[in-house]
């Protein structure tokens, strides 16, 4: 018989959850590969923390069943999209301009919801066509979040996201100045990291709830603005 791994165990049991324990298990797992990804368990053996961050890393994504696509870096695109006109970019970045003053304090960045514009492209034919494109169908999740790290040491530790971002469109549409210190880090099991730095108008398209990934601090007088939608591919529980 098959030897059935720890993370074929964990997956297994993933079916046997309710709703509410799987997205304690997957917290769980969240903040193991977060914690072991910032360097927090130094006193035990390096060999036990490989296995156990890719042990953590490998069943994130597999809690949600086998219908999840196929995971190997969780990165579904990178680049300008065709999906957003330059009239869509400058109408999101506007729209992130002015409700900035509204923007809440979400541990160390800073989140606006519920934007109009935001939500309209969130559900527009263009990203869901492309959406589909690479991955097949997907559900919006009417979840479209302006997100903003502009006072200095500002960023997000390694996480995966919640299931309303399972699938992630985060699109840059500012970092100044020129030169830059925070970056986005993904973190794909037994892979090398990889270091993400979108030009305003770029997005990357990523299963954000599957693979670790931060944002670095920012420094004094660094300031980035974001749009980010939510999907979550037909399938996934
Ligand atoms: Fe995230």
């Amino acid at each position: 018989m098959e030897q059935l791994t720890l993370v074929d165990r964990l997956s297994h049991l993933s079916t046997e959850l309710t709703a509410a324990e799987r997205e304690n298990l997957k917290f769980l797992l969240s903040m193991a590969a977060g914690g072991l990804l910032s360097g927090h368990a130094q006193a035990v053996p390096e060999q036990l923390r490989e296995v156990a961050l890719a042990t953590a890393q490998r069943s994130l994504p597999r809690l949600h069943g086998t219908e999840r696509p196929v995971f190997d870096t969780g990165v579904v695109f990178l680049g300008r999209g065709s999906f957003f006109s330059d009239e869509d970019i400058a109408a999101l970045d506007g729209e992130s301009r002015r409700y900035r003053e509204r923007a809440e304090r979400f541990h160390d960045h800073y989140v606006a919801s519920g934007a109009p514009l935001a939500r309209e492209l969130a559900l527009s034919t263009q990203v869901n066509d492309f959406l589909v494109s690479q991955v097949g169908p997907v559900l919006p999740t009417y979840k479209a979040n302006y997100l903003y790290y502009d006072e200095p040491g500002l960023g997000i530790d390694p996480h995966v996201d919640k299931d309303e971002f399972s699938l992630n469109v985060l699109t840059m549409l500012e970092h100044v100045p020129d030169t830059r210190h925070s970056e986005l880090i993904l973190y794909p099991p037994e892979q090398d990291a990889i270091r993400v730095h979108l030009a305003p108008g770029e997005s990357l398209v990523f299963f954000a709830d599957s693979v670790t990934h931060q944002r670095t601090r920012t420094v004094a007088g660094e300031a980035i603005r974001l749009v980010s939608f939510g999907y979550r591919t037909i399938g996934s529980v």
